[in-house]
């Protein structure tokens, strides 16, 4: 398998997906990872990523040299380039012209190595992004293609198969990257596109059945989204019924949801699920509350005493199951500060220890299209495996203001018909999100000869690609205009429909 070096760069995480999306295993580091436990870790090839650092700075990050002497296959991208050069006694230097970011166009002088799926004199479109350049190769280094701007851009010592590039073989503006990538780990590292959804599956359900024994009761967290379904699955089909997945309906959910996933998980799965109907105690909690962080706190809390209480009448419990991704597992090591907490998320932690259970995270190694790979892998259905994200605390915070069962019913029908047409125009897997938002304020309108004054809905539809960023979707009007006057006609209470056009940052996604 493949071990990356993380310095820092904000694509360390697709130069992961990209040596995946080749079949290889491959795992993220940090850079100071001490050369104890990489030998351990005995990897067939080395990345070291990019980063914004300059490696001659005070605080850069910086790998010791013997990283260099291990004998294995070492591509260095950009700052990881340079970082070579430091060591191996290149020069580096701050670019006079100001750095180079964006497209460039690579000559190929060497077809050799990285480069060997190309021929000599071949131009590469590539994406460049670098302060620092490399100025003067290191001992025994030769030059495999230059750009106008970095003349020195892919540089290799073949005989230690130490290989560096200056531009971002990763990123999608390089569009025969993959090419460079897969040169790398199959023609210099000699290794095979091995791993595959059924190959960590499996892999996966005898990592569980391991850890929990011939024996042991295991408790799981199932919320219907992708990730704890994906689980839920691949526990099932390593312990059968000593695993319990409970569901706890909190009240907030869509409509048909709380049935649709005892359809699917009792019906369909034949899962042992613990189905808990605690919608009256969430909206007692919930009553009088406003405040949106206030209101997220109210059902973090219920949340985890409802579980708590559900989880102890599993006899015999020993296992909590998470469903926890590798960009979670990265995030927790990596170097970089925590951003900011903007919204108080809602999740079972801390449950584990309040409970003296151990922890079992099967999808602790996959990114999130992995898991959707694991879970066709295991026969699951597209309905659940493409699903839009939906927050935890549900549509508490989609109903401004106080929760009410009426607010509730308002905002749940108007959301469903926005769903359906969602879905009937083919928009539905395109979109991040789509959902309705019931809106604190009333307006006046006039259907029939009547006056009314009734409730607005906001009609919400974003792309994304993880949740951070988002830009509003440009919905046909056609399409809009249905949803809203099936949303005027159709649910009584509702005489406004508005749209959110505000993308994020600045706005967030939800509206609280
Ligand atoms: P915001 O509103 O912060 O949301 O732009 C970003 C993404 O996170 C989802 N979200 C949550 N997910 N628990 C979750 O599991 C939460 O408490 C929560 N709050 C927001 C939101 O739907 C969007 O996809």
């Amino acid at each position: 398998f493949v071990v990356i070096l993380d310095f820092g760069s904000q694509y360390t995480q697709l130069i992961a997906r990209r040596v995946r999306e080749s079949g290889v295993y491959c795992e993220i580091h940090r850079f100071d990872v001490p050369i104890a436990e990489l030998r351990r870790l005995a990897p067939r090839a080395l990345i070291l990523s990019g980063g914004p650092a300059s490696v001659y700075g005070d605080n850069a990050p910086r790998c010791s040299r013997e990283v260099l002497e291990l004998g294995v296959p070492t591509l260095g991208i950009c700052y990881g380039l340079q970082l070579m050069a430091y060591h191996l006694g290149g020069k580096v230097e701050r670019a006079h012209t100001g750095g180079e970011y964006g497209p460039a166009t690579v000559r190929v002088e060497r077809p050799t190595g990285i480069f060997s799926r190309f021929a000599e004199g071949d131009a590469i479109d590539v994406w460049m992004s670098h302060g620092d350049r490399l100025t003067a190769m290191p001992e025994g280094f030769v030059s495999l293609g230059t750009t106008t701007g970095s003349p020195l851009c892919a540089v290799a010592r073949e005989r230690d198969k130490l290989y560096g590039l200056q531009f971002h073989p990763e990123v999608v503006h390089t569009p025969r990257g993959k090419e460079i990538l897969q040169s790398f780990l199959f023609d210099v590292a000699g290794l095979s596109p091995t791993w595959t959804p059924a190959s960590f599956v499996e892999e996966a359900i005898a990592a569980v059945r391991e850890k929990a024994g011939p024996s042991d009761r295991v408790i799981l967290g199932l919320s219907g989204g992708v990730d704890s379904s994906v689980a839920a699955v691949l526990c099932q089909r390593a312990l059968g019924d000593r695993l319990t997945c409970i569901f706890v309906d909190n009240g907030l959910l869509r409509e048909g949801e709380a049935e649709s996933v005892e359809r699917t998980f009792r019906g369909h799965f034949h899962m042992n699920l613990d189905a808990v109907d605690a919608s009256a105690r969430f909206l007692e909690g919930l009553r009088g509350v406003v405040d949106p962080e206030q209101k997220r706190k109210v059902i973090g809390r219920l949340f985890i005493e409802v579980f708590e209480e559900e989880a102890k009448r599993v006899q015999g419990a020993k296992w909590l199951v998470q469903g926890t991704l590798y960009p979670d597992v990265i995030e927790s090591v990596s170097f970089k500060g925590p951003s900011a907490v903007i919204k108080s998320h809602h999740n079972v932690g801390g449950l584990p220890e309040r409970m003296n259970l151990g922890l079992i995270e099967p999808l602790r190694e996959l990114f999130k299209d992995e898991v959707r790979a694991a879970g066709e892998a295991l026969g699951m259905p597209r309905d659940i495996l493409y699903r839009q994200p939906f927050p935890g605390p549900g549509l508490a915070v989609r109903c401004l203001g106080e929760v009410t069962p009426e607010k509730l019913r308002v905002l749940r029908e108007a959301d469903a018909i926005f769903d359906q047409e969602i879905r009937a125009a083919g928009l539905y897997e395109s979109l991040w999100q789509s959902f309705c938002v019931l809106l604190p304020v009333r307006s006046v309108g006039v259907m029939g000869d009547e006056r009314t004054y009734d409730e607005a809905i906001a009609l919400r539809a974003v792309h994304s690609t993880d949740g951070m960023t988002a830009d509003w979707a440009r919905l046909p009007y056609d399409l809009i205009a249905r949803v809203s006057s099936r949303i005027i006609n159709e649910v009584r209470g509702v005489n406004r429909v508005v749209l959110d056009v505000s993308s994020k940052p600045p706005s967030t996604i939800e509206w609280e």
